[in-house]
């Protein structure tokens, strides 16, 4: 008999795939979880090493950007969180979300040659027939140690990877997509967890022997928002209009609004008008 063309995920099956020094070498695989990136939290407050996985098969409250819910059903996609605890100097902390999107585009075109596009800050997209559609999402949440200090990133990255259109809710069907949907092929959720675990590897260990500017460019090379018209719904409150002109030092958006003014902004969802 054939060996299924995505075997379930287990920590024997990941490990013999896994080419990474740091990242990994503490893994923990769970069938379901209430969030990869909860349980990232709890593990990084109770001291977990630099490059520390968790990865599940499920999760029952998974958790997007901005208060949102992550869809997260068993045995078709990549639900993922890597603890990163070397944060100096300090505009890595902002950077890796950032990388991390990085990271996923070079995976997924590596594995399977598709073309994707980073939406700022991290949203990865794929597009088809003129439409962009999400194909995975970055949460990074970080932990605190001395007060007032970090002492961890939860980096939390899910993949649309082997998701049939039918398994998605109905309002998020013309705007999400899946690897499948994308190239009609079931993909190898194991191979492609061990390729992206070693290019975030590659990245962090750039970010930080050289700073942040050898992940700037390929993110801008990547970047779907440089140069286009935008709105954005600010995190706090609030809506800005205007071009997205270029990316400061630490990541954030820097946007010339109509009256000339860079706003420069670090968190909130965009909307690509033209
Ligand atoms: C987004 O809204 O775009 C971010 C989605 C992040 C989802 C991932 S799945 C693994 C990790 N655990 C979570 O609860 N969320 C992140």
């Amino acid at each position: 008999m054939r060996p299924p063309a995505d075997p379930h995920l287990s920590e024997e099956s990941i490990r013999a795939r896994l080419t990474t020094r740091v990242i990994g070498a503490t893994l923990y695989v769970h069938d379901e979880v209430d969030s990869t990136n909860r349980l990232a939290a709890d593990l990084a407050q109770a001291g977990a090493a630099d490059g520390t996985v968790v990865v599940a098969e499920s999760q029952t409250r998974g958790r997007g950007r901005l208060g949102r819910h992550w869809v997260s059903p068993s045995g078709m996609n990549l639900y993922v969180s890597i603890i990163l605890t070397r944060m100096q100097p300090p505009p890595i902390i902002t950077w890796i979300p950032l990388l991390a999107a990085v990271a996923v585009a070079r995976t997924i075109h590596n594995a399977i040659g598709l073309p994707t596009r980073i939406k700022w800050p991290n949203d990865v997209l794929a597009y088809r027939e003129g439409q962009a559609r999400k194909i995975a999402g970055i949460l990074a949440e970080t932990t605190g140690g001395s007060p007032g200090g970090v002492r961890a990133v939860a980096v939390g990255i899910g993949i649309n990877v082997n998701m049939p259109i039918e398994a998605f809710p109905e309002d998020l069907r013309p705007i999400a997509t899946s690897l499948l949907i994308e190239t009609g092929h079931t993909l190898d959720r194991v191979q492609f967890l061990a390729s992206l675990l070693l290019e975030m590897e590659q990245l962090y260990e750039h970010l930080l022997k050289h700073g942040s500017a050898r992940v700037m460019e390929p993110y801008c090379e990547l970047s779907d928002t440089l140069g286009k018209h935008i709105q954005i719904e600010l995190a706090g409150g609030g809506r800005a209009e205007g071009r997205a002109e270029a990316f400061a030092g630490d990541g954030a958006l820097c946007l010339r609004t109509g009256n000339g003014t860079l706003l420069e902004i670090r968190a909130g969802d965009v909307v690509h008008l033209r």
